[in-house]
C-alpha cells in the first residue's frame, strides 16, 4: 500500500471497508465475501461475512502451488536437545495433511475443539495447522501451566481430543507433561475421548489404554486429507488469557479477518517480504507464538524459526545471535525481559560480536513495557532499529507500532510510536471524555475493531460485552493506561486492572489470590506486582492468618509458594510472600493494592483520603523492609 503513514492511517479509518477489501485481495478465498464489514449485530462486528477460506491452505498449500515447495517453511532450533531440523513447505504440508488425517480418523470434525498442550516442538505447529486444515478449533495451552489451569480450559472448551507430549525441556531440566495432563483430565468435568501423545526421546510417558494414542504410530499409517473450506467468520482458535479472576477468558479468533490482518501486518508493520527468515522468540502457547511463530510468517511465505531454548543459559547469552547468524534471520521479535537478561549477562555485547549479523535488520519488542535503558542498550549493541510495539492477546496483532514497512518514524524510547492503521485509539478519562495530549487516561479503541481482533469470547457474548465494551459504549477497553503526546505518539504505562506481566507472561494477581485464599490458615490476602530488574514485574503475596493455632509463618509462606507453583505454574515466579496482621483498606473495605505496590517499589505515594487506618501502611512498609523492599 503506497503513501505516507499518515495517508494510509487516514484511509484505514475513513474507509475501512475499501482499505481491508484491498488487503484481502492478497489472500486465497474459495469464495469472496458478501460484506467486508458486517455491522448488522452491533456491537458484535464481523469481517468478511459470506467469505469462504482455509487458513492452512493459505499458510501451506498456496505456497507449494506457487513455487515455494522447496523453500524452508519452518526451522526447528533446539539447543536444549542439540537439534536443528528444517521443514520445507512441501514437507510441512505433508506432515500437516497427514496429521489432519489422524484427527479425522479419530472423529474430529469442523467446529470440534482440540486442546494442544505441548512444548516448543514442530509437532505443536503441525497440530495447530492440522486443526485449521479440517476446520477444527484449536486451543493451545502454554506448557508451563499446571494441571489445574489446563483443567479449567478443558472444561470451558470441551475438547473432543487433546494433543500433548511426554515432556518439555527447561534448560537442563525435564518437565514431565503427561502426569499433568492425566491430572488435569482427572480434575476436569469434561473427559476428552482421546489423547494423542508425542513420545520424546528424553522421556517415555506411560499411556492409558483405550484413551491414549502414540503420535508416531498414528502418523506412520496416516493418509493425508485436503483442506475443508470454512466461513471467514468461523473460529480458527480459542486462546485463553488471564482475566481479572482465576477464570481465564477464551479469546476467539476467526479465520478470514485474522488471515487478512496478519498477512498485511508482516509487510506493513514488520517490513518483511516473502522468502525472508522471521523469528519470534516466544512460545506457541502465547499470542505472539500463535500470530508470529505460526500464522503470519507462513501466510506470508516466509521461513519461521521455532526455538526451544532461552536467551541465556542455552548455553550462553550468544544463543539469539547464533540463531540469527546461522539461519539468516532478518527480523527478531521477542519480549523485553529476554533483552534485559542479555544486558545483564553480556553488558558489553561480547557475545553479539562473535556472530555475523549482516542479514539482520530489525528487533521488535512487545509483551510488556520496555524500559528506555534496555531499548537504547539493544540499539547500540546491535546497531539496528529496535521497535517497541504494543498489543494484546485480544487484538492478536499490534495496536501501536512504528509501521516500518510503510514509513519509519523516529524512535522515542518508552513509546510504542503510533496507533496502527485500522485502530482508532483514544485516551479517555473515567467519565469517557477524551483527555488532552500528555494526560494519562484509559486507552480505548473506537469500534469497530479492525479485522483479526477478537469478535467475542468463547460461548460468552455477555462476558465479552461486560469485560470490554460496557465501560465506554462504542469503544473497546484495552485495560491499559497511558497517553498520547503532542506528536501523536502513544505511551503505554501499565494496566488498569490486576493483570501483571511476569517475564512477558500475562498473569492475574486475582487468580493468585484465589490460590492463597484456599490455604486453610489464610483469612485474607493480597498479591501485587512489584518491579523486577529482569522479569519486569514479579508477584509478591501478603497473607493475614485466621485466628487460632497455625503453623509457623515461614512454613505457611513455603506452602503458599508451592501452591501457586502447583496450581498455576512455575512461570508465575511467585516466590516471595509474607504474613501480616492486617491489610490496608479503604473505609469501604477495598484493599489498597496500588499503595502497597508503591511502597514495595519505593515510589512516592499519597495516603488515600479514604484509608481506614493509615498505621497499617507502616506495618506493610516494615514487612517489606524485612523482605528487602524497596530494592
Ligand atoms: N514449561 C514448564 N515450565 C516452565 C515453562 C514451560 N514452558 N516456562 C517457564 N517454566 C518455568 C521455568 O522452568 C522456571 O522454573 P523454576 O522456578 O523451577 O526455575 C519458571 O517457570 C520461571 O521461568 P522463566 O520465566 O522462563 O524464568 P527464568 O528465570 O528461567 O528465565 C528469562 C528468565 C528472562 C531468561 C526468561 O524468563 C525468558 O526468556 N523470558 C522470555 C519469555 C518470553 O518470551 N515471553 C514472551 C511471551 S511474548
Ligand atoms: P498479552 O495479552 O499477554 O499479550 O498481554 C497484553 C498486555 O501486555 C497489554 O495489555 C499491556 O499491558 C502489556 N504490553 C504488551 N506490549 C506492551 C508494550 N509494548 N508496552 C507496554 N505494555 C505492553
Amino acid at each position: 500500500m503506497p503513501g505516507s503513514f499518515e495517508e494510509v492511517y487516514a484511509q484505514s479509518l475513513n474507509d475501512p471497508e475499501s482499505f481491508w477489501a484491498q488487503a484481502a485481495e492478497d489472500v486465497h478465498w474459495y469464495k469472496k465475501w458478501d460484506k467486508v464489514l458486517d455491522d448488522s449485530r452491533r456491537p458484535f462486528y464481523r469481517w468478511f461475512t459470506g467469505g469462504v477460506v482455509n487458513s492452512c491452505y493459505n499458510a501451506l498449500d498456496l505456497h507449494v502451488e506457487n513455487g515455494r515447495a522447496d523453500q524452508p517453511a519452518l526451522i526447528y532450533d533446539s539447543p536444549v536437545t542439540g537439534t536443528v531440523k528444517t521443514f520445507t513447505y512441501r514437507e510441512l504440508l505433508d506432515q500437516v495433511a497427514r496429521f489432519s488425517g489422524v484427527l479425522a480418523d479419530q472423529g474430529v470434525e469442523k467446529g470440534d475443539r482440540v486442546i494442544i498442550y505441548m512444548p516448543m516442538v514442530p509437532e505443536a505447529v503441525i497440530a495447530m495447522l492440522a486443526c485449521a486444515r479440517i476446520g477444527a478449533i484449536h486451543s493451545v495451552v502454554f506448557g508451563g501451566f499446571a494441571a489445574n489451569e489446563l483443567a479449567t480450559r478443558i472444561d470451558d472448551s470441551k475438547p473432543k481430543l487433546i494433543v500433548s507430549a511426554s515432556c518439555g525441556i527447561e534448560g537442563n531440566r525435564i518437565v514431565s507433561y503427561k502426569p499433568l495432563l492425566d491430572k488435569a483430565i482427572e480434575i476436569a468435568a469434561t473427559k476428552p475421548g482421546r489423547c494423542i501423545v508425542l513420545q520424546r526421546p528424553q522421556e517415555q510417558a506411560s499411556m492409558i489404554a483405550g484413551r491414549d494414542l502414540d503420535w508416531s504410530e498414528l502418523m506412520a499409517s496416516a493418509e493425508p486429507v485436503d483442506c475443508v473450506p470454512v466461513a471467514a467468520t468461523d473460529p480458527l482458535y480459542i486462546l485463553y488469557t488471564s482475566g481479572t479472576t482465576g477464570i481465564p477468558k477464551g479469546v476467539v479468533r476467526d479465520n478470514g479477518g485474522h488471515l487478512v490482518a496478519l498477512k498485511w501486518s508482516m509487510k506493513n508493520i514488520y517490513g518483511v517480504d516473502p522468502g525472508e527468515v522471521y523469528w519470534a522468540a516466544s512460545d506457541v502457547g502465547w499470542i505472539v507464538g500463535h500470530s508470529y511463530i505460526v500464522y503470519a510468517p507462513l501466510f506470508s511465505g516466509c521461513t519461521t524459526v521455532l526455538y526451544e531454548g532461552k536467551p541465556v543459559g542455552t548455553p550462553d547469552p550468544g544463543a539469539f545471535w547464533r540463531v540469527i547468524s546461522q539461519h539468516g534471520v532478518s527480523v527478531l521479535f521477542t519480549a523485553p525481559t529476554g533483552i534485559r537478561a542479555l544486558k545483564r549477562e553480556d553488558p558489553n555485547g561480547e557475545f553479539i560480536r562473535k556472530y555475523d549479523l549482516s542479514r539482520f535488520r530489525t528487533l521488535f519488542l512487545a509483551g510488556e513495557r520496555v524500559d528506555p535503558d534496555t531499548l537504547v542498550w539493544a540499539q547500540e549493541q546491535i546497531n539496528a532499529p529496535v521497535i517497541d510495539h504494543w498489543w494484546q492477546t485480544e487484538s492478536g496483532w499490534p495496536i501501536g507500532s512504528n509501521c516500518i514497512g510503510i514509513e519509519m518514524y523516529p524512535v522515542k524510547p518508552g513509546s510504542c510510536t503510533k496507533a496502527v492503521p485500522g485502530y482508532d485509539v483514544r485516551v479517555l478519562d473515567d467519565n469517557g471524555k477524551e483527555v488532552a495530549n500528555n494526560q494519562i487516561g484509559n486507552i480505548v479503541v473506537k469500534l469497530p475493531l479492525p479485522p483479526g481482533c477478537l469478535p467475542t469470547l468463547w460461548n460468552n457474548d455477555a462476558g465479552y460485552q461486560e469485560s470490554y465494551l460496557d465501560a465506554y459504549p462504542g469503544h473497546y477497553v484495552t485495560a491499559d493506561a497511558g497517553y498520547k503526546d503532542e506528536d501523536g505518539y502513544l505511551w503505554i504505562m501499565g494496566r488498569t486492572d490486576d493483570i501483571i506481566n511476569v517475564a512477558g507472561h500475562r498473569l492475574s494477581t486475582g487468580g493468585m489470590e484465589e490460590v492463597l485464599s484456599s490455604h486453610p490458615n489464610v483469612a485474607e490476602c493480597a498479591v501485587v506486582g512489584v518491579a523486577d530488574e529482569i522479569k519486569g514485574e514479579i508477584p509478591l503475596g501478603f497473607a493475614v492468618l485466621k485466628a487460632g493455632a497455625a503453623p509457623a509463618d515461614d512454613l505457611i509462606v513455603q506452602e503458599l509458594v508451592q501452591m501457586v507453583r502447583e496450581e498455576i505454574g512455575a512461570f508465575a515466579s511467585f516466590k516471595v510472600a509474607t504474613i501480616v496482621k492486617r491489610l490496608p483498606k479503604t473505609r469501604s473495605g477495598k484493599i489498597l493494592r496500588g499503595t502497597m505496590k508503591n511502597i514495595a517499589d519505593g515510589v512516592e505515594y499519597r495516603i488515600p483520603a479514604t484509608i481506614d487506618d493509615p498505621l497499617v501502611l507502616d506495618e506493610i512498609a516494615q514487612a517489606l523492609i524485612t523482605l528487602g523492599y524497596p530494592r
